[in-house]
Parts: structure tokens; sequence; C-alpha cells
């Protein structure tokens, strides 16, 4: 099960998250929960995948088809299940379906499904996935009805600057979502906004994940003192793989 007494989250980094990555950072980081992915399923979010990686960006290849053997073996490389955070992107329930059903066949320990609403690569959004989906509101919250209808849990990764927040509480507050994780970068402004993780944090009953900019103890408290439950790093756990352990030391 999820630990609640460990608010630390490795967070999605395409092409670097992988299953050998987060192990990692679950067995010698001392992060609470590990996230691997994004990866692209269906086939119009791996072609998108494709003509990103062939313009040198990093991405997780997989094979259409063949999506969900391609996670599990990812998945089981983490050791770890129930503290792993599966990030997805999705443009269709229907691709949502697909995958769900061969998931639940083959995993029976919890695990957190995320949603990726956050990706802007342009081959992405062209196609009504990543960020797209926050203007797709009907899709998006069929995705997240297929995905509850498992027992796995259910994460939605937002850029919460790209969004009217009390719009958006609106929208999805009668969804059954696990967990809303939330990016906070703000256009032209360096570090966390607190002010908005806080208002969703008042405002909304689904448990934060708060993101953006955290690089140390102090950025980290700063986040949950927002009544965030948990924060998340992305590019600090790039550059050191001891960095939960160094924070939670001082929380
Ligand atoms: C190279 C790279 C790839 C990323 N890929 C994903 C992704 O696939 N899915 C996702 O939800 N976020 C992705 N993100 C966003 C991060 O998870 C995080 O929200 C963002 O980097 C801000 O957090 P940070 O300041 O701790 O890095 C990516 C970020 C980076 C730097």
């Amino acid at each position: 099960m999820v630990d609640r007494k460990n608010p630390s989250v490795l967070a999605a980094m395409a092409g670097i998250t992988d299953g050998n990555f987060a192990h990692k950072f679950l067995t010698e980081g001392g992060a609470g929960l590990v996230t691997i992915g994004g990866y692209p399923i269906g086939k119009e979010m791996i072609r998108a995948s494709n003509q990103i990686m062939s313009r040198g960006r990093k991405e997780f290849k997989l094979i259409s088809g063949e999506e969900v053997q391609g996670l599990i073996s990812e998945i089981n490389k983490v050791s770890i299940i129930n503290r792993v955070i599966l990030n997805l992107r999705l443009n269709s329930s229907d691709d949502a379906l697909y995958i769900i059903n061969d998931l639940t066949k083959q995993i029976e320990s919890d695990l957190v499904l995320e949603i990726n609403a956050h990706c802007r690569q342009p081959e992405v959004v062209k196609l009504g996935g990543g960020e797209a989906l926050l203007l797709r509101i009907n899709t998006l919250k069929k995705i997240i009805d297929v995905l509850k209808s498992s027992d796995f849990l259910v994460s939605l990764k937002i850029r919460g600057n790209k969004i009217d927040p009390s719009l958006f509480i609106e929208q999805i507050n009668n969804t059954d979502l696990d967990f809303l994780h939330i990016d906070s970068y703000r256009t032209g402004i360096v570090g966390t906004d607190l002010e908005l993780l806080s208002y969703f944090s008042q405002n909304l009953n689904i448990p934060i994940i708060g993101n953006n900019s955290i690089i140390d103890s102090r950025g980290a408290l700063n986040v949950l003192r927002t009544g965030a439950k948990y924060f998340s790093i992305a590019r600090a756990a790039k550059k050191n793989p001891l960095i939960f352990k160094s924070i939670l030391k001082h929380l």
C-alpha cells in the first residue's frame, strides 16, 4: 500500500525514469513512491513518441499491440510494485480500456496509474493527448472512469497554471481520482507556485502531490505546508540519486 508516512515521490521523466532508474530510488534513494514513464499507449501516442524521438528527444519506446508486455517488464524491475506510479500518455478511453484489461490480468499488487495530462510536446498535443486532455474534459473523465474500474489507484498529472483552478476543480470533483499531481510551473516565475498548491489543497478533497523546482528540504517543507500530502521531484533527482534521503532527514 502507498506509504503515507513518506511523502516523497520521484516524478516522471520520459526516456529516463525506467524500471532500473526507479528501483535505485526506492532501495538506495529513500523515495516513498517512484514514477516510471511516461509511456505512450495506443497507435497514435506511440507514433507521436516515435516522431519526438526522431527529432532527438529522449522517449520510451513501446510497440503498438505489445504495450502491456513492455510495461510489465519495467514494473517488475522496480520490485516493490505497490510503490510504483505508472505514468501513461493516452488520448482515448478505448486505449485505456485495452491496457487496463491486460494489466489487471497480469498484476495483482496495488499500482498507481497516472494519466499524463501534462505533456506539451506538439506531436502528442496535436492528437489530443497530454495537456490537450485538459480541453477534452469528457474524454479525460472517461479515461479516469475506465482506469478506476480496476482495483488500481489513479493519479492525474497536470500543469496547474494551464487551467482555471476553480473551474477545473468543479469538473473533476465528482471523479474518483486518488491523487492530483500538480506541476506548479508558472511562466516567468522561478520556483514552486505555493499559492496555487494551497488553492488546490484547500478546495479539493483529493490528496495533492505538489511539484516543481524542489531541490532541498526547505522547498519540500514549503510544499507540504500548503496542505499537499506529497512532494515530487524530477530534474534534481536526476542530478542527485540521494536527494530524497537527504531531504527526509530534515522533515
Ligand atoms: C526530461 C523530462 C521528461 C519529462 N517527462 C514527463 C513525463 O513523461 N510525464 C510527466 O508527467 N511529466 C514529465 N516531466 C515533468 C516532470 O515530471 C516534472 O513535472 C517537471 O520536471 C517539474 O518538476 P522538477 O522541477 O522537479 O523537475 C518530464 C520532465 C523532464 C525534465
